[in-house]
């Protein structure tokens, strides 16, 4: 099947492209570059389109070149502290940009769409379990600009029977075993890298925001799902729409938490080396815990992840780090 990934050269959405391929299916990328890499696209010898979701003729034009049958969105930007700063940056990116899409998808009877949304929908959990129905109620702009796409889903299901699935992700994490393809943003703010960074000396150490959170260590906990588990999950997206299936959000994630103790542990484990950590005060807006509960994932598509602990998927993202942890010319 004809897939278009926008947003294809970035962390997950490469590992989705990769998984891809390897299922038969023909991935096509579409990508600004903005955060993304070329090189992704060339590792994996895959059509590269560059273009930005902002130029409605050239998103046009790929659409009518390829004429996938399901597109498949990864493009945002996905920084929260700056969508606080710079929500008009967020806002036309993550939500303007999307209704472009939208709108040349439905114009070019493309009629299946496949949607990262995210747990930051959620906001400050009210409750220990956070399933679908939990109340969606996010608490910076990055987190409503994905709240209104999943409203403008809806409503283009009920209109123009544009079919979804929003998987709302909690902590995409590790990368491909064999190290060809990697996570490597800039700048990176995702706990797993930043601490493989330390260690490969990119950075002095790692800094733990918060240590008296009603947690058991009193560090953070969250739900670190690998990304090929997540690259799983669009592919079955992909089959329960082709079987007719209804429009669907749905939770993605392990189910397990881990503290940010455990992961740092765990690094200095796999690595072998001692991270230089210095213990910060809290951060604004980080919930003490963020874990799915990814029932209906698993019931309605089938999906189990396949690394169900911590240190396997912390291996992956070393592989990728040892050789650099990047796809930069250092
Ligand atoms: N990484 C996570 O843990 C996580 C968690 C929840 C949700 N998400 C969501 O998953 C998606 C992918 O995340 P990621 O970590 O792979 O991000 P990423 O930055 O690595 O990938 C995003 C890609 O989209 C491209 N892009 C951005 N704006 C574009 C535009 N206007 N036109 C064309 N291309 C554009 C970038 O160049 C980049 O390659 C994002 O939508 C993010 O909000 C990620």
């Amino acid at each position: 099947m004809k897939v278009l990934v926008v947003g294809g050269a970035g962390y997950i959405g490469s590992h989705t492209v990769r998984l891809l391929q390897k299922e038969g299916h023909q991935p096509i990328i579409l990508d600004n570059l903005c955060a993304g890499h070329e090189e992704a696209a060339r590792r994996l010898k895959v059509p590269f389109e560059k273009g930005d979701l902002g130029d409605i003729p050239r998103v046009k034009g790929v659409l009518a070149d390829h004429r996938p049958e399901v597109v498949m969105h990864f493009a945002a930007f996905a920084l929260v502290g700056e969508s606080v700063t710079q929500p008009k940056k967020y806002y036309h990116n993550n939500v303007v940009s999307t209704l472009n899409l939208l709108d040349a998808m439905n114009d070019a009877g493309i009629k299946k769409f496949i949607f990262s949304s995210t747990c930051a929908t959620y906001g400050n959990p009210q409750r220990p379990a956070l399933d679908e129905t939990h109340p969606q109620k996010p608490i910076n702009p990055y987190g409503w600009s994905k709240w209104m796409v999943e409203q403008i889903l809806r409503d283009y299901d009920r209109a123009y029977e544009m079919k979804h699935v929003a998987l709302r992700y909690f902590n995409a994490a590790g990368g491909s075993p064999d190290g060809l393809i990697g996570e490597d943003h800039d700048p990176e703010t995702h706990l797993i890298p930043v601490a493989l960074q330390a260690v490969i000396g990119k950075r002095p150490g790692v800094t733990v925001f918060g240590t008296d959170y009603d947690t058991p260590d009193g560090t953070c906990v969250r739900d670190y799902i690998h990304v090929d588990d997540l690259a799983k999950a669009h592919i079955l997206a992909i089959e329960h729409l082709n079987g007719g299936g209804e429009s669907k959000m749905l939770n993605c994630g392990t189910g397990k938490g881990h503290s940010v103790k455990e992961v740092l542990d765990t690094v200095e484990r796999v690595t072998g080396r001692k991270l230089n950590v210095t213990y910060g005060p809290r951060r604004e807006g980080d919930p003490p815990v963020l874990v799915a509960v990814a029932d209906q994932i698993r019931t309605l598509f089938g999906w189990k992840p396949q690394y169900t602990e911590l240190e396997p998927i912390v291996r992956t993202a070393w592989t990728w780090f040892e050789k650099g942890g990047t796809y930069r010319p250092s």
